[in-house]
């Protein structure tokens, strides 16, 4: 019987040293100290060995299960400290720190015209918005651009049908504002265009913000006062601003306005064509007739309005000589910004 026991002991010993898991642990412990265990049949059993056996029997069966309650209790913690079996299959370990994801920003666009809208909204200037597809008639109609107009061939135009096209330009935005609106009347109106063109310094679809102020007594003084303000917010207050007479079928009189050019400060580079001057808007005094299409009264309302290309605002800000850059998408160019 002793050997018995020996044997039962190095057993379930070796047992537990080789269990993987509690659940294996607990099979082993039924198996040797359940109810029908091995050494309990042998703790029950003691009443029929030989008298002079009992106490020696009994005392090494109580031993051998001490010492394999011992062994079972070590091996379960030394196990529950290990990693768990199922977060070694799947590689999930939920303790561990989560990993960051890059953080994202707003295309340089965006925070471009966001930058520009801010500088007009705080000069009390509100937010229109336009359909990007757009019906003749407001693209260029109501701006005095009729059928003929060899002014339509500086736009080249994306047409959808007759009537229907993709709007070149954000104009058309002061039309259906002021055919909702009645003056007094100061907006800006950012947004996409489109136009068949592309190279290093043009892409088919572009972004303007249009301005619109009408009036009383708005006057070309008003317009220089505003947009030299504007400029010196966007670039810096030492910026020179020169306003050069020009033609818009919407605007009389019109000018286009240029700055000094911001890399050479004037001095004349290759950016500048050496001449110290970089265009940045098309302005003017609104055309009596494009109040007429909206039925304003021209005999009392005077207004102003301009439009600048946002992609061509951001080259300057930024030093970027190629606008096919922005739409790229390459995450090394956006990400600087
Ligand atoms: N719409 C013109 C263009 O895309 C820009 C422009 C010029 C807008 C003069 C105006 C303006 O409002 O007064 O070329």
């Amino acid at each position: 019987m002793e050997d018995k026991l020996h044997a039962i002991r190095e057993e379930a010993l070796q047992a537990i040293e080789q269990a993987s898991s509690p659940a294996e642990l607990d099979q082993i412990r039924v198996q040797y100290l359940g109810r029908k265990g091995a050494v309990t049949q042998i703790l029950k059993g003691l009443g029929k060995l030989a008298p002079e056996e009992r106490p020696k029997v009994g005392k090494l069966a109580n031993e051998v299960k001490k010492g394999l309650e011992k062994a079972l209790s070590a091996k379960k913690e030394e196990l529950e400290k290990a990693v768990p079996e199922e977060r070694l299959i799947t590689g999930f370990d939920p303790t561990l720190p989560g990993r960051r994801l890059p953080y994202g920003s707003l295309h340089p666009i965006t925070q471009v015209m966001d930058e520009i809208a801010s500088v007009f909204i705080r000069m009390g200037f509100s937010v229109e918005e336009g359909p990007e597809i757009e019906l003749d008639y407001y693209n260029f109609e109501a701006l005095n651009i009729p059928p003929d107009h060899p002014a339509r061939d500086m736009q080249d135009t994306f047409y959808i049908d007759d009537k229907v096209l993709l709007r070149t330009h954000t104009s058309p935005i002061q039309v259906r504002t002021m055919e909702k609106r009645q003056p007094p009347l100061r907006i800006i109106a950012p947004g996409k265009v489109y136009r068949c063109d592309s190279d290093v310094t043009h892409t088919p679809m572009f972004h303007q913000v249009e301005g619109l102020m009408v009036d009383t007594d708005v006057s070309f003084a008003d317009l220089k006062g505003i947009l030299t303000l504007f400029v010196h917010e966007i670039f810096d207050p030492e910026t020179s601003v020169r306003f050069r007479p020009s033609f818009f079928p919407f605007t009389e009189p019109s000018a286009e306005v240029d700055i000094q050019c911001v890399m050479c400060r004037g001095k004349g580079c290759r950016v500048c064509s050496q001449t110290g001057w970089l265009e940045v808007l098309g302005a003017g005094m609104v055309n009596p007739a494009v109040f007429r299409h909206v039925g304003y009264d021209t005999e009392k309302y005077t207004g102003f309005a301009f439009g600048l290309g946002v992609e061509r605002i951001a080259m300057l800000k930024y030093g970027i000589d190629d606008i096919r850059l922005f739409y790229e998408n390459d995450i090394g160019f956006l990400s600087q910004f």
